[in-house]
């Protein structure tokens, strides 16, 4: 098995048949342990040690941009597109703008302001399941997994709801970038197809800013990043309009997944769904489960500034280091008997919100809204059975199902 190079690897996980099921390659990943790919300019780190110690190490840079867009003359976007759409994410720099940008965000996306959610978020979906109570079969997708994180960052940061249509377009092409694992063929890609619905939603978040700007709102995010301030220090018009797109897709295509995989996941192991039946209490040890098991981001990426060893292999400075957070989730050395599925396992080690500067903002959220579907479909949903193995999207970083249809025999008040 250790027979294929990194490069046959890397091809067999582009394939979309693999999209199903990649954890076998995954598996011929940790074989290898850490290799260096020539062709690629990129290492893939399989070992749970190595991801968790790269994701903290201040050698390593976020600014992937500067990898697939070694040339900045090179702008991927029409001459008239806002100028917020050039201001990048604080996902993608470093210290010190990053730390900037997400203290000041942080003012406003706080774990308090996250839990006082809680109530809504529950009749959310309450509402939404019953909304599916009379189809015979349902499609957990758009019915829970998707419309849920949806409705959730558009209330908070106070997009009208007529508006949360559009964003579906936009976002669903907007991880493609966010996709970011290196094909060689999107490197020669002239306009590349997320282009359109990253300009569509800057120029749609722009004027929303500037109507929060005439017209502040005391409930909204929107208006709390507008007046977030730190030291004197204040985000910039475009900083502000980049982040919102940020927590739209961060919030749009992340979270779907989390709550699909999970129930994929308890569909296929039904003792665990009928003990998440038996006593919801359970539902956030089943959560960080699937965020192991099945994570919902699969990949991170990062850019050596200088020439650096993991274990014996270079990562030459300029190389890019893939961190398959999949693959090391189930290293036997973090998580005995890795490929069971097992929510009651004593000790649960994930990288699923990342490590160190960058772990992710929205984990508090991304935890309330799982817990809380979950164990409203595991209580409200009678004998539910998967109706056939589920298609996927073509993504191999967030990578999910586009579709569960679910057949049932009721779903109780
Ligand atoms: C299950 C759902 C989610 C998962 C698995 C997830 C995962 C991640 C991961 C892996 C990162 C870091 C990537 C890296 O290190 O390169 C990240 C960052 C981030 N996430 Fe999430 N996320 C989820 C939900 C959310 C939600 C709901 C929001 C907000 C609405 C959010 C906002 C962010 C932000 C703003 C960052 C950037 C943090 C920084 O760079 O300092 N995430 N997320």
């Amino acid at each position: 098995m250790a027979d294929k190079s990194g490069l046959q690897l890397v091809g067999e996980l582009f394939d979309p048949a693999s999209r199903a099921d990649p954890y076998p390659i995954y598996a011929e990943f940790r074989a290898l342990g850490p290799v260096w790919i020539e062709e690629i300019s990129s290492m893939v780190v399989t070992g749970y040690r190595d991801c968790d110690a790269l994701l903290r190490d201040p050698r390593l840079s976020a600014e992937r941009r500067r990898f697939f867009q070694p040339d900045e003359a090179a702008d991927p976007y029409p001459p008239d597109a806002p100028s917020s759409v050039r201001q990048p994410w604080f996902l993608s720099l470093d210290a010190p703008d990053h730390t900037r940008l997400r203290r000041l965000v942080s003012k406003a996306f706080t774990a308090r302001a996250i839990a006082r959610m809680e109530d809504s978020i529950a009749r959310l979906v309450d509402e939404l399941l019953d909304r599916v109570a009379d189809q015979e079969t349902f499609d957990v997708v758009s019915g829970l997994a998707y419309s849920l994180p949806v409705a959730v960052i558009c209330r908070m940061l106070g997009v009208p709801s007529a508006d949360e249509r559009l964003f579906h377009r936009w976002s669903a092409q907007l991880t493609r970038m966010l996709d970011g694992f290196p094909s060689p063929d999107d490197r020669n890609d002239e306009i590349p197809e997320w282009v359109p619905g990253m300009v569509d939603m800057h120029r749609y978040v722009n004027e929303l800013v500037a109507d929060r700007r005439k017209r502040p709102r005391r409930d909204d995010l929107i208006s709390e990043l507008i007046a977030a301030e730190d030291g004197g220090d204040m985000l910039s018009h475009d900083e502000l309009v980049s982040t919102i797109v940020l927590l739209l897709v961060a919030g749009h295509e992340t979270t779907v997944n989390l709550i699909a995989n999970g129930v994929l996941a308890l569909l296929r192991h039904p003792a665990h769904l009928a003990a998440l039946r038996a006593d919801s209490g359970t539902a956030s040890a089943v959560v960080e489960e699937v965020l192991r098991y099945d994570p919902p981001v699969q990949l991170t990426a990062r850019l050596a500034t200088e020439d650096l060893h993991v274990g014996k292999v270079k990562l030459p400075a300029g190389g890019l280091a893939i961190l398959l957070l999949a693959a090391a989730h189930r290293d036997p050395e973090a998580n005995p008997d890795p490929d069971r599925f097992d929510p009651a396992r004593e000790q649960v080690r994930h990288l699923g919100f990342s490590a160190g500067p960058h772990y992710c903002l929205g984990a508090p959220l991304a935890r309330i809204e799982g817990r809380l579907a979950l164990a409203a479909f595991a209580r409200r949903v009678r004998e539910p059975e998967l109706v056939a193995a589920p298609p996927y999207r073509g993504h191999i970083n967030l990578r999910g199902v586009s579709e569960l249809l679910v057949s049932h025999a009721g779903v109780t008040r």
